[in-house]
């Protein structure tokens, strides 16, 4: 009998070990043949002799059966979240008040730790006597929910620690991720089980950790980082950087890409160089932490009742989404140009609801290889236009078709020509309704004539009446026109003469821009406008003047 668990200890030893370094050293030492041995053997002796049982031997990490009910976790001290900056200038800001508040004079150099910001889920493990004993979620900072089934079958999650020097009680944090190879596996068999498609990695982690059954989530493929430990003193460490080497012995995984920083200024470039490198990585970030990196200063530092004020994030400006291409459609604008753009499923990326993207120009398609059916990854900064990055090529099935830019113009059929030197091509007839309709647009538009009252729909609705041809004929518009012919309100068809009537007169730059002349925007009307008074002296110019 002492045979048998013994061989049990070594063999769950050997595993152990093995795992930690094919999942978080991502280095096998032996083959996954050899593997598969050791855990077969392992699982047949522990079924034969249930009385050595032990819930964190490494076949246990996935729960046979799924827990009905969600259990509160008091976490032992708060998870507090961090305070953003969003500019170079508010991390200066940060260092500064780190320094006054530490009594430091303003012309010393702050030790840091620069770390990525995860975009996934704020996790707290606790480990008793060195065995993992509980794991929750964030929830408010004071209660989160007990998703300690859950977080076992990730294999990064050590079940035991390694070594034996660590304090009774070890609480560790980190963020649990999805990888996004991950992600678009998961992405692409959804569909096809009439289930939604993940808008984020973030929130495809964030549905996995909440499942019910462990064996869903054991086959979410999830990860985690590391980042911190409840009580570091416990660790008897000096500095932040010392602890996280520290937690890595314990066998936790912890961010290569941590650097420590002396002053601000590195910093900085740690921000600027993964600001435009975090495209490059195997999972999504969203930002950079800064932390002060001694300890002492830490606890001198303290917290407020939500966040340390000896640490920061960094947010990056802009934020990705994962969507699919359902179409390319080309639109044709007052010059004639015609452009295409994206129709997406719809995306929700900072805040704002995504279904359309510009493309641009046909060269740029081909460029960044979209094609019809793709999945892609979006993003938008701030109010900037979303902007398509580019196809996830790994998740194309063959049934994604190339986008051929057509040689008619979409609306009226005209040749639509691309001349040589030009990356846009141009529908060629001067008539066409969609030229028209945005000139008319132009037109009434707010940094033009600024008619409030004529949007896209109504005039869409007079065009197609034929109460307009031309941005002149609105002019000549009557309210009972509106009434009978386009079907308006009598209140809306007054208001918008009115509106109208008003706008006689526009200021000679408003006017110029509201012309639509190829090269004309708002800054040089104002020049045009500022020089020559009146149209009618604009009118006599000649090229030589
Ligand atoms: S430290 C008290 N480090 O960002 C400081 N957080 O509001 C605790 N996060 O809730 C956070 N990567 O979920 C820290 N390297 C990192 C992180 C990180 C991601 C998340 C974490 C936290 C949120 C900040």
């Amino acid at each position: 009998m002492e045979k048998i668990r013994n061989r049990i200890e070594e063999l769950r030893r050997l595993i152990e070990e093995y795992e930690y370094h094919y999942f978080v050293l991502d280095s096998p030492k032996i083959s996954d043949k050899e593997f598969d041995r050791l855990f077969r053997e392992l699982q047949e002796l522990e079924r034969h002799h249930p009385e050595f049982l032990d819930p964190n031997s490494p076949t246990m990490r996935i729960a046979p059966r799924p827990h009905d009910q969600v259990e509160r976790h008091v976490h032992g001290s708060p998870m507090l979240s961090l305070e953003n900056v969003y500019s170079k200038d508010e991390l200066l800001s940060f260092d500064s008040r780190v320094k006054r508040n530490l009594g430091l004079p303003q012309s010393c150099k702050i030790e840091y730790d620069a770390e990525l910001k995860i975009d996934g889920l704020a996790v707290a493990l606790t480990y008793e006597k060195g065995r993992l004993s509980a794991g929750a979620t964030r929830g408010d900072g004071l209660v989160g929910e007990d998703i300690t089934a859950n977080l076992r079958t990730i294999k990064t999650v050590p079940l035991r620690l390694r070594g034996s020097e660590y304090p009774d009680t070890l609480e560790v944090r980190g963020e649990v991720y999805m990888p996004l190879s991950k992600f678009v596996e998961l992405n692409m068999e959804r569909p096809s089980k009439g289930l939604p498609i993940f808008s984020s990695p973030r929130n495809a982690a964030a549905g996995s950790l909440r499942q019910k059954d462990p064996r869903i989530t054991s086959q979410r493929k999830l990860d985690i980082f590391v980042y911190g430990a409840a009580d570091p003193l416990s660790l008897h460490v000096q500095r932040h950087s010392d602890l996280l080497s520290r937690l890595s012995s314990l066998g936790f995984k912890i961010n290569p890409h941590n650097r420590v920083c002396q002053g601000i200024g590195e910093v900085q470039n740690y921000v600027s160089y993964w600001d435009s490198s975090r495209h490059n990585l195997k999972y999504q970030i969203d930002g950079i932490v800064v932390k002060v990196n001694s300890i002492q200063h830490q606890l001198k530092l303290g917290s407020s009742f939500r966040s340390p004020r000896w640490a920061t994030a960094y947010k990056f400006k802009e934020e990705v989404a994962v969507t699919r291409v359902k179409d390319i459609m080309v639109s044709v604008g007052s010059t004639g140009a015609l452009t295409p753009y994206a129709v997406l499923e719809p995306a929700f990326v900072s805040g704002a609801r995504l279904s359309l993207a510009p493309l641009h120009t046909e060269d740029e398609i081909k460029r960044k290889d979209i094609r019809i059916g793709d999945l892609v990854l979006v993003k938008r900064a701030g109010e900037v236009r979303p902007e398509v990055i580019g196809p996830v090529k790994e998740a194309r099935t063959g049934d994604e078709r190339t986008f051929i830019m057509p040689d008619r113009c979409p609306v009226c059929g005209s040749p639509a020509v691309r001349k040589p030197g030009q990356a846009i091509r141009h529908c060629t007839s001067p008539d066409c309704p969609a030229r028209l309709f945005q000139r008319i647009v132009r037109f009434a538009s707010r940094p033009a004539l600024d008619i409030p009252g004529l949007g896209y729909k109504t005039i869409g609705r007079l065009m197609e009446r034929g109460l307009i041809r031309d941005p002149g004929d609105i002019f000549s518009l009557g309210p009972s026109e509106l009434v009978t012919k386009a079907k308006l309100g009598p209140r809306q068809s007054l208001s918008l003469v009115r509106q109208i009537e008003r706008k006689k007169h526009p200021p000679l730059s408003r006017f110029l821009y509201g012309l639509g002349i190829k090269g004309v925007g708002q800054h040089l009307a104002q020049i045009l406008s500022n020089h020559f008074h009146s149209l009618d002296e604009l009118a006599r110019i000649h090229e030589s003047d």
